[in-house]
């Protein structure tokens, strides 16, 4: 069976309520595009709204991070069962951003997707190499140090998003022949982990995809879908993206 491609669009720290003008376009542009899952990552914010406005309709809705813990004293932070009642679908976790700025590591990772599937999230577990250790010749290593310590063992019911931390926002991207590269070694680890169940489990590329570049890395072997930031908050742009699967 193959793979559906999904495109995912991560709005990161950005959108206010007068932000639901834009997924009412994002969801209007997806009816048209049956042959792409679509899923919208607002702040947390306006994750119950846009879930009960998106319902029924082609775009599901997810969260950019949770905590490990159903509940308990952590001031300010949201469990995954928290996103699920408020009508999340999925959740991003271990973003080279929550990595950087907020210490995130690999067993923090891990702890995240076991959460995420404890409570019926679909996890998006995002890995990715610095320049430095891209420059350095040291990118698959640093990513098989990721995925070893990331992901959760059982099943392979999680997405997995490869975004090298220099093409984040930085308008760089690799080449196709990189990311097939990256991807294919990414499958790799997932078969040996895994075996035939993770043929069905979906790699995303992310990192400056916008509609001019979208053909191109896309259809990479083994590229099942993107993970997108800033072009991601404009419908048309999002759209735009998406319709390389429509
Ligand atoms: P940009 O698309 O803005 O480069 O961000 C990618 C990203 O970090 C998505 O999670």
């Amino acid at each position: 069976m193959a793979r559906s491609p999904l495109v995912a669009g991560n709005w990161k720290m950005n959108g206010l309520l007068a932000s639901a003008g834009e997924l009412q376009k994002i969801m209007a542009g997806a009816e048209k595009l049956a042959g792409v899952d679509v899923m919208v990552f607002p702040p947390a914010t306006l994750l119950a709204g846009f879930a009960a406005a998106a319902r029924g309709s082609r775009v599901a809705i997810g969260a950019q991070d949770c905590h490990a813990l159903a509940a308990g004293a952590f001031t300010g932070d949201i469990s995954a069962e928290m996103l699920k009642d408020a009508g999340a679908q999925a959740v991003i976790v271990g973003h080279s951003e929550r990595r950087h700025y907020h210490g995130e590591t690999d067993v923090m990772v891990r702890d995240k997707a076991l959460a995420a599937r404890r409570a019926g999230l679909m996890a998006i577990v995002c890995i990715g190499e610095t320049q430095a250790e891209r420059d350095a010749g040291h990118a698959r290593a640093v990513l098989r140090t990721q995925l070893d310590g990331s992901l959760p063992d059982g099943t392979a019911d999680f997405a997995v998003a490869y975004e090298p931390v220099w093409a984040i926002g930085s308008g760089l991207t690799p080449t196709p022949r990189d990311i097939a590269d990256m991807h294919g070694f990414i499958r790799q680890f997932l078969s040996s982990r895994y075996g035939e169940a993770a043929q069905q489990t979906r790699i995303l590329y992310g990192g400056s995809v916008k509609p001019s570049n979208a053909a191109e890395l896309l259809t990479v072997d083994n590229v099942d879908g993107a993970l997108i930031g800033g072009a991601s908050l404009k419908a048309e742009e999002f759209l735009a993206i998406a319709q390389v699967y429509g």
